[in-house]
């Protein structure tokens, strides 16, 4: 490939895979299936919101390419990661035929990847995917380390299996299309790898929104499909921000240990996206308002300065997220979620902390009572 130099990769002790984060990525892909030698049929497994932009040309593309594709479509939205929706994909792949040598492709957002990348974990004991990740968010976090999954009625993503795609191509401009609101929630992920391990991508989150007078969420969210520069300087950034998955996961697999950086801001964040009524805050907007808080408790800690938590603040600001916790909700009922925390070991919460930009610390002794003030003082 000739953006080899680009290609960013994730080196796991079983698994090593290729991930591309490029405007017009897409059109790389009959290249790398021939590269990777995937030579089987392709099952195309597309949010319904992407089916035409970007689904049906790829598939044209592909079979043009001389490639055999089966396409089907996924109502989009989060109710799609459920049982009864992987049973239809079982059904479509066992009577098409599905072999072991095959391919599932998986295009759209982390619901797609989460659900098409757990059908391919489980069908015939394991096939090949790929990740065409088309929102920020799985981008930059849901397409890249090889958690797929579906929702249980009793709770999120508690079906599940680790599975590494063969490869993901992240196509920015697919990005011209999502939602401005979609797209600044994936913002909080992009500006949360800056603040775990990246000091010269929260810089350059930092630069850019000096540049546009600290306001990127203007109408049309912060994407102008005509203005190149400002793609290039944004794909340049998502790219970093994925790198910094990358790394994390290359050396972490099954978060035994780093890959728990990547909840920061993910405690209260959680708590606050249940209390709302899942679906009321997106994922981003939620761990935007646990960034906040976390940075504030690390304050308090006397872990970082306060002038860490300006900047974060001001860089959430210019990238459209809110860091005033909704009035409505109770202190004490966010404390207490905090404790059902899946992070919580021996009922110790396992927080998050930053201590500079670029780096953070985990700890297990952060008194309940300086949580409660951070809450109360919002
Ligand atoms: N596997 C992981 O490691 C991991 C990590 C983080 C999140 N997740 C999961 O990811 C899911 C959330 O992902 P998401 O935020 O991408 O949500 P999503 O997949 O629901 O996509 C958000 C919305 O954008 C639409 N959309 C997608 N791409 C578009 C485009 N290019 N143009 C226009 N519309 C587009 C979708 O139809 C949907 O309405 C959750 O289920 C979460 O549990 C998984």
């Amino acid at each position: 490939m000739d953006n080899a130099a680009e290609t960013l990769m994730v080196t796991m002790e079983r698994a090593r895979y290729p991930v591309l984060v490029e405007a017009q990525a897409l059109t790389t892909l009959p290249e790398w299936l021939k590269n990777l030698g995937l030579r089987g049929t392709l099952w195309l497994v597309c949010d319904e919101a992407v089916a035409h932009p970007y689904g049906r040309p790829l598939v044209a593309m592909l079979r043009a390419a001389g490639f055999t594709v089966n396409f089907t479509t996924v109502p989009s939205g989060e109710a799609s990661k459920s049982s009864a929706q992987l049973g239809l994909l079982y059904d479509w792949l066992i009577s098409g035929g599905v072999e072991r040598r095959d391919t599932i492709l998986a295009l759209g957002g982390g619901v797609i990847g989460d659900l098409a990348g757990f059908a391919a974990a489980s069908v015939l004991r394991g096939i090949a995917v790929i990740q065409l990740p088309t929102t920020l968010l799985a981008m930059v976090d849901a397409a890249v380390g090889g958690k797929t999954g579906i929702n249980h009625p009793l709770g999120k993503n508690l079906i599940g299996a680790f599975h590494q795609p063969q490869l993901v191509l992240a196509d920015t401009a697919t990005l011209a299309t999502l939602a401005p609101r979609e797209l600044r929630a994936g913002w909080a992920e992009v500006i949360k790898h800056g603040v775990i391990s990246d000091a010269s991508l929260f810089a350059e989150l930092e630069a850019l929104a000096v540049e546009r007078g600290w306001n990127l969420a203007a109408p049309g969210g912060c994407w102008t499909p005509d203005d190149d520069d400002l793609t290039m300087r944004l794909t340049a950034i998502i790219r970093r921000a994925v790198a910094v998955k990358v790394g994390v996961v290359s050396r972490d697999e099954r978060e035994q240990g780093e890959r728990i950086t990547l909840n920061y801001g993910h405690t209260i964040g959680h708590a606050v996206e249940a209390l709302m009524g899942y679906g009321t805050l997106l994922h981003g907007e939620a761990v935007a308002l646990g960034m906040h808080a976390a940075a504030r408790l690390a304050l308090a800690m006397k872990l970082c300065s306060a002038d860490l938590v300006q900047r974060q603040q001001n860089v959430l600001g210019a990238y459209g997220l809110a860091t005033t916790m909704p009035p409505e909700l109770d202190p004490s009922a966010i404390l207490a979620l905090t404790l059902r925390d899946k992070k919580v070991q021996a009922r110790r919460v396992r927080w998050v902390l930053p201590t500079a930009i670029g780096h953070v610390v985990i700890r297990d002794d952060v008194p309940e009572a300086l949580v409660r003030d951070v809450l109360v003082s919002r």
